[in-house]
């Protein structure tokens, strides 16, 4: 394993607010790469007043600030590890702009990486003619937290047990997810190769799917503040059945690649499954998966994503859960299901009308993989993969 002494954090946002801090106390020597609006500048202010807190549950706090806060592609390249904690649709922009001036050797990798992450690295990487890459893709994000004063302080609401780490080559993972874990105090656990990651993406299947089941009807009403609907203790038995339907098109899936390539895929788990494993301690009810949802405490109060219009509230079709979820994650899925031949009825469904409120056809007639705008989703056939055979390959 190569020594790693500097990281280069890419993103301002809540994440990247944990991340600078924690990495600053394990004392390394941290570039924070901000290219957007004026986010470095509000850093550097936050800095010259001494830096990030990130306050823990229970009063732990980490202080630290990066040696250094740039825009400049350049700068930021020049570190023996990277790591991306933006969301999906900012990795590619960002990996393009640090390729050229990346070393020879060095980790890439995004916490979350949600789906297809390891294909869009490691086409961009291939433009530098030389180069010895190891990408590493985070399963989840290991914190709850939000920003409480930008570039000073934030809140660490909660943080996960565990949280998978795949790698490719497949056979780092032990290594990374042990550097990755003693720099961020996270318990990382290794994941058999990255296909885990994106077929395991599980925020494809909750997102979207209830998001569809909620709003499917919905007829253009203008919500009063407390008229919002809940999200997750929204989840009827009939959104259920939606869930458990798109989660089982993803592992027969899922199972069908893993028979096919003698790939091991046993960590993508139903809905069901990955509900009881994240969230056990905080669930009431487990009879159903409905009511796992709705007695969840974890999920309490969450509401339906909205955006402000004059008089109230309207659903918000271009929030994250439709805007990552749907092109970096469940048409990752469908495109894999396609090249398994594995039908998708559920899958091309929700598709299809999530697509439509964001104005995108991703899917053609009878759920062919050929919408105009599936140019844009993060799918192995976008970096020239077209067969199972192949994206195994790459994962490996
Ligand atoms: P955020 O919304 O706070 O941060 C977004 C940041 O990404 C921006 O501030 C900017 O620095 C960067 N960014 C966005 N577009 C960019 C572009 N085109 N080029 C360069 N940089 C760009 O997001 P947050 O909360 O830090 O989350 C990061 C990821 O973790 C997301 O995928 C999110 O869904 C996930 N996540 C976050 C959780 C949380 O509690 N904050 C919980 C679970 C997952």
């Amino acid at each position: 394993m190569r020594q790693v002494t500097s990281i280069t954090v890419c993103g301002g946002g809540n994440a990247a607010h944990v991340v600078v801090p924690l990495l600053a106390e394990q004392g390394y020597r941290v570039i924070l790469y901000t290219p957007l609006s004026d986010e470095a500048d509000r850093f550097r202010e936050g800095a010259a007043a001494g830096g990030i807190e990130a306050l823990f549950p229970g009063g732990g706090i980490y202080r630290g600030r990066p040696a250094l806060i740039t825009r400049d592609p350049q700068e930021a390249a020049n570190s023996q590890l990277i790591l991306m904690v933006v969301p999906a649709f900012a990795h590619g922009p960002i990996l393009r702009d640090l390729a050229p001036y990346l070393p020879a050797q060095a980790f890439v990798g995004a916490i979350p990486a949600r789906s297809g992450f390891e294909l869009e690295a490691l086409h961009i990487l291939r433009s530098r003619k030389s180069g010895n890459y190891t990408i590493f893709c985070g399963h989840t994000l290991p914190w709850a937290c939000r920003i409480e004063a930008y570039g000073r302080r934030v809140r660490v609401l909660g943080t996960k047990e565990t949280v998978g780490m795949a790698a490719v080559p497949a056979g780092g993972a032990p290594a990374l997810a042990q550097l990755m874990g003693k720099a961020l105090k996270v318990n990382f656990t290794p994941m058999a190769n990255s296909l885990a990651v994106s077929l395991g993406n599980i925020g494809q299947v909750i997102h979207p799917g209830i998001m569809y089941a909620l709003l499917k009807n919905y007829d253009g009403a203008v919500w009063g503040e407390g008229e919002i609907p809940l999200f997750y203790q929204g989840v009827t038995e009939e959104a259920a059945a939606v869930l458990n339907d798109l989660s089982n098109e993803i592992v027969a899936t899922a199972a069908r690649l893993s028979a096919e390539c003698g790939l091991d895929l046993s960590e993508v788990l139903t809905v069901g499954q990955w509900l009881i494993r994240a969230y056990a301690g905080y669930i009431e009810d487990s009879s159903t998966l409905s009511r796992s949802f709705r007695t969840n405490r974890g999920y309490r109060g969450l509401k339906v994503p909205v955006k402000k219009v004059p008089e109230g509230y309207v659903p918000d079709f271009q929030s994250r859960y439709l805007t990552e979820d749907i092109p970096y994650g469940l048409l990752f899925s469908k495109a894999v299901a396609v090249m398994c031949g594995c039908s998708t009825p559920c899958m091309d469904e929700v598709l299809t009308v999530t697509g439509s409120w964001m104005n995108k056809r991703y899917l053609g007639r009878g759920g062919k993989l050929n919408g105009a705008d599936l140019k844009e989703a993060r799918i192995p056939q976008n970096f020239g993969i077209y067969t199972a055979g192949k994206l195994v390959e790459a994962a490996k």
